[in-house]
């Protein structure tokens, strides 16, 4: 038996592992919690724990996990800015994620926000059911023939930009590995990072979160946006300095923002805490700007991306369990490599 306590394990997590596990060795446990130096107690006779974006696998809890015998952190998601690689490989455990599941899913949620910004269908939605019918204050631009930049441009990034091209949008593009043949074929121009900032109407964020991509839109970059400029991260919260954004949207420089990612999200987004006190006054100042849409990280909710996620997962835990080496692409750590 390969026994896995898979953390904030919510309910479509638990159908689709459980799916995609049947008839393997694979014995879940689902916790509520999420992972932490507090929590790993909950792992104390499992050899794999299964975590995801707002779990805390920091070197303290992966002493502990060490401790307990778990042998593997199996992430069933991309981004693994939550588990300290250095302290893993030292400890000896493996670490694998899912690097791809559905990029599509991703791409089309920025786009969804961007079209829902733009047009301000929330607030055409809410008005109507109040039977009020008014057009007032929900004028757009239209996309063709605008400006968008790209920042980033690995799987998702270029899939939203190739979306972005269907519109008629010009589309710039940054990132320190840039693919020429890529950007030919789609009619994308790279740029320097500042040309792309000051030009572009649409500024999309598509980097993973890194000590180099750490509030990449800070207070200067902010101020050099395009006056009326929307910006879009699905990404990672931490990308944008939230202060500095507030900022920004007072003076109504910003066009608007559509956030699916936010930097202190953990404990909030992916719960229902409605009837509750919202404690974090940057998130709550946020949600008063009208020109503002956020969703809870659901980027990534589709059911071939869920499918997809379980799949690789349960392949990861049961090559884990194997002693085998994991593929190179899913190990970010690997304990069963030679
Ligand atoms: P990827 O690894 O395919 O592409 C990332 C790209 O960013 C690479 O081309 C890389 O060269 C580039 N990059 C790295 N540092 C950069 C910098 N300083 N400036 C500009 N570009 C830089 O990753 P993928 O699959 O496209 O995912 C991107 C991010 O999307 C993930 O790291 C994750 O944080 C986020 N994500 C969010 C989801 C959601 O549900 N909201 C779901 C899945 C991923």
């Amino acid at each position: 038996m390969i026994r896995t306590v898979a953390f904030d394990a919510k309910p479509y997590d638990r159908e689709h592992l459980q799916q995609a596990s049947a008839g393997s060795d694979i014995e879940w446990r689902f916790m509520d919690c999420r992972l932490s130096a507090d929590t790993a107690a909950a792992a104390s006779d499992a050899q794999a724990v299964c975590i995801f974006v707002n779990d805390h696998a920091d070197r303290a809890c992966l002493e502990r996990l060490k401790e307990y015998g778990v042998k593997h952190i199996a992430l069933r998601c991309a981004g693994f800015n939550g588990v300290d690689l250095v302290a893993a490989k030292e400890l000896g455990l493996s670490v694998t994620r899912v690097p791809a599941y559905s990029p599509y899913a991703v791409a089309e949620h920025a786009v969804a926000l961007l079209l829902a910004l733009n047009r301000k269908i929330p607030r055409a939605n809410n008005r109507v059911h109040d039977l009020n019918f008014s057009l007032t204050g929900l004028v757009g631009f239209d996309l063709h023939g605008k400006t968008a930049g790209i920042i980033g441009t690995g799987k998702i990034g270029r899939i939203t930009a190739q979306i972005l091209r269907g519109f008629g949008m010009r589309v710039l593009a940054y990132d320190p590995y840039p693919s020429e043949e890529w950007a030919t074929q789609h009619g994308v121009e790279y740029a320097d990072r500042d040309t792309l900032v000051a030009e572009s109407e649409v500024l999309s964020l598509h980097t993973p979160l890194t000590p180099e991509t750490h509030h990449i839109i800070c207070r200067e970059m902010l101020a050099r946006m395009k006056p009326g400029a929307v910006l879009i991260n699905v990404s990672r919260g931490a990308l944008i300095d939230t202060r500095a954004l507030i900022d920004a949207l007072k003076t109504g420089r910003l066009g608007g923002v559509a956030l699916d990612v936010y930097e202190e999200e953990e404990g909030v987004f992916f719960e229902d805490l409605s009837g509750k006190i919202l404690q974090d006054d940057d998130l709550a100042r946020l949600l008063t700007f009208p020109n503002v849409l956020i969703t809870s990280h659901q980027a990534f909710l589709t059911k071939e991306a869920l499918a997809e996620i379980s799949r690789v997962t349960v392949a990861n835990l049961t090559q884990g369990a194997e002693g085998l080496p994991f593929l190179p692409e899913t190990a970010l750590v690997d304990a069963n490599s030679p």
